[in-house]
């Protein structure tokens, strides 16, 4: 599947629910919380149709976001459903690390799995599911800042978290950092030294304007240069490593003088960020995003629930992406009508 400009479709971000149990200010206005109700959100047999048109049609990496996607009930037998999609071999997650030391049983998959599953944490049954690779969300490694940012004191679960994946041992085991300016400064290089010792890729990301709270403005947005200036006054001139490539929109370095990559996200300030862009976006009320920051959804709920035969549907998508833009709107003026939290970070 190819776009108007080029760009060539294989990757569909799912978003399984806007529900969350934290509170970035980054992604959820808190002025807006309110979730949406069951009946408009997406069944998981509707969001597998959908993933299996998509994989049809050529879509073969899918990655599960929210909204938090370990908080919505059966998500683990779900995960378990799309991975054995025809067509589909890459198959990641986006979580933000708090539940994945729990039970299986705790968060709500208990009767679906067999007996023997149910002490196993939920990390260890994400990977029996057939998941792939693993994006936790880490923006700092001081406690009491995680809770200013998310809004819940929740660090520790989430470093116990990261334990808890890397003890499962997943073929690609992501952190991202939310940069933002007169906050975690500080943290860049601590962050470095942790996803050294660990072994883990860290990627560092533009705030982008897609919550209504968190509008950009000096005081609080960090390019990507910023921070590698950063960075560098503390390793060193970081080394361009343009091969090095996960599917992401990430543009990679090499810590100098380490075995270490650390990735940039550069989705404001970078202009070449959308060039390579191989994604379109399902929301968690069945509307097609072809782009995150752009204005532009359809809606699939309507022809899914409206019974529409496969043809239709594959057509549908075809149009999406025939309508997907040369780039993002964020530098011009956007201002999100929807919370990222709806849309799946
Ligand atoms: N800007 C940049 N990244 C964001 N994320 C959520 N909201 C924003 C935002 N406004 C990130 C989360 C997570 C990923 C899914 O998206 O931190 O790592
Ligand atoms: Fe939840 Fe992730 Fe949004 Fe934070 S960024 S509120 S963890 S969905």
């Amino acid at each position: 599947m190819q776009d108007r400009h080029g760009h060539r479709i294989s990757y569909l971000r799912v978003s399984i629910t806007d529900r969350c149990n934290e509170r970035c200010t980054y992604c959820m206005p808190v002025e807006l919380q309110e979730w949406l109700p069951r009946a408009e959100i997406l069944t998981y047999e509707e969001n597998l149709h959908v993933i299996r048109i998509a994989a049809e049609l050529g879509v073969t990496k899918i990655r599960i976001t929210g909204g938090e996607p370990l908080t919505r009930r059966g998500v683990i037998d779900f995960i378990g459903q799309v991975a054995q999609v025809a067509g589909i071999r890459d198959l990641g997650i986006s979580t933000n690390g708090t539940l994945l030391t729990r039970s299986v049983a705790e968060v709500g998959d208990l009767g679906r799995q067999p007996r023997s599953a149910t002490a196993a944490t939920v990390a260890r049954a994400l990977r029996a599911a057939g998941v792939r690779s693993l994006n936790i969300s880490l923006d700092t490694l001081d406690r009491q800042l995680y809770a200013q940012i998310t809004g819940r004191d929740f660090h520790s679960q989430v470093l116990a978290g990261i334990d808890a994946a890397l003890a499962v041992g997943f073929d690609q085991l992501k952190l991202n950092c939310v940069l933002m300016r007169g906050r975690n400064e500080d943290d860049l290089v601590p962050l470095i030294e942790f996803a050294a010792e660990r072994n883990l890729i860290l990627r560092f990301i533009e705030l982008m304007p897609v919550s209504t709270t968190e509008v950009l403005d000096d005081h609080n947005f960090m390019s990507i240069l910023h921070a590698q200036r950063l960075i560098e006054s503390h390793f060193g001139a970081l080394i361009p490593e343009p091969s090095f490539r996960t599917n992401g929109p990430a543009t990679y370095y090499q810590v100098p003088g380490r075995n270490q990559w650390i990735g940039f996200i550069g989705a404001m300030t970078n202009l070449h960020f959308c060039e390579s862009c191989n994604k379109l976006r399902l929301t968690c009320d069945g509307k097609l995003r072809p782009c995150l920051g752009s204005y532009l959804e359809f809606d699939i709920m309507k022809p899914l629930r409206g019974g529409a035969s496969d043809e239709e549907l594959r057509q549908f998508f075809l149009d999406v992406v025939e309508r997907k833009p040369e780039q993002h709107d964020f530098r011009n003026n956007y201002q999100p009508d929807r919370k990222m939290i709806a849309i799946g970070g």
